[in-house]
């Protein structure tokens, strides 16, 4: 199940080739669908990895110019997707055309719009700033699973599991997971979703965090996040002394923004990058501390990968709904109802 007309971030703006790449075409597979998308003078564009004629994937191809020319018989599509060439044909039959996307860049994320192109909404894209500010540090990262994509919205929706899964790196202590977040319906023109805030007082800095400060007594840590559809994560976590801490003073202040695009139904695609202010480190900690996330999130991966594969193998299982439920158990019934509106 999948909500069609939304903004799915397809790539960092990094794995687009430029026109100096010698025509290289990036493609990666969406909702099911294989797109390939390229840049031009005017602009990205984005079109159905499926040539027209015999189904080969132009991604195999070549650009030439604005146009892309299909690797088997040579047929030519220009960046709407029409064919404007087939070889040894006068012209091309008007029916010769490709799907073409909507597709937009917003600070260093690609988007394309998988749903009906007259309902794009440019209101809709995630407000993901710190991605493309010169004001915080960060590196892009992405991680592929061979999971559902709501099964990785349910781990981002329930920061309980930092205790557990995350125990000796973003976690560090169970006081995480006794908190209980409260979690509301965004309301802003254009966003759907949910506004989940954690907080926790009096626990131990976390191996993260004192990597880029270091804390000798208890902190206090907040998570305060917007997760909007499709499985955009946009947020706003740090930690500073506790109110009976008088050995430390300082903060860490830190901005993520994290979306889950599915590749099918049985895999997707992660983007994500978790960055901190220019002058609160240097750029080599933005590097350490994106090793630090990889390293945590590929113990996500390793639990929601041994998850899927027990859901797999239980076809009938019945989940238990718990109260720590409460934002994915929303968010799931939002995706029901915006996926049976397309
Ligand atoms: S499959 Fe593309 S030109 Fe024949
Ligand atoms: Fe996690």
């Amino acid at each position: 199940m999948f909500v069609k007309n939304c903004w799915y971030v397809i790539a960092w703006d990094y794995e687009i080739p430029t026109a100096q790449d010698n025509g290289k075409i990036f493609a990666r597979t969406v909702l099911g669908e294989p797109i390939v998308v390229y840049r031009t003078a005017a602009g990205l564009v984005a079109l159905a990895d499926r040539c027209c004629h015999r189904g080969a994937p132009l991604s195999k191809g070549r650009l030439e110019g604005d146009n892309l020319r299909c690797g088997y018989h040579g047929l030519v599509f220009n960046p709407v997707g029409q064919c404007i060439e087939v070889p040894g044909m006068d012209a091309p039959p008007p029916k010769a055309c490709v799907k073409s996307y909507p597709v937009v860049e917003k600070n260093r994320w690609v988007f394309v719009w998988m749903g009906d192109p007259s309902r794009a909404d440019l209101a809709q894209l995630p407000d993901n700033f710190s991605s493309g500010s010169p004001d915080w540090c960060n590196e892009p990262g992405y991680l592929h699973y061979d999971t559902n994509y709501l099964l990785i919205c349910d781990n981002l929706l329930d920061f309980s599991h930092l205790s557990y899964v995350h125990e000796k790196t973003l976690g560090g202590s169970t006081a995480i997971a006794q908190a209980r977040a409260q979690v509301d319906a965004i309301t802003a023109p254009g966003q759907r979703g949910l506004r989940v805030q954690r907080r926790v007082e009096k626990v131990p800095s976390p191996p993260s965090y004192q990597r880029i400060h270091e804390f000798k007594g208890t902190i206090e840590r907040w998570w305060d996040y917007d997760f909007l559809l499709p499985g955009t994560l946009l947020m706003k976590s740090g930690g500073k002394p506790s109110a009976d801490n008088t050995v430390d003073s300082g903060q860490v202040e830190l901005h993520s923004c994290q979306t889950v695009t599915p590749e099918t139904e049985h895999s997707t695609h992660y983007f994500f990058q978790q960055g901190h202010r220019k002058g609160q480190g240097d750029d080599e900690l933005a590097g350490a501390m994106h090793q630090m996330l990889i390293r945590a999130f590929h113990e996500d991966k390793d639990m929601i990968g041994a998850q899927q594969a027990s859901l797999d193998a239980a076809p009938d299982f019945e989940m238990l709904p718990l109260h720590l439920d409460s934002a994915l158990t929303r968010f799931r019934k939002l995706v029901e109802t915006e996926a049976a509106r397309d």
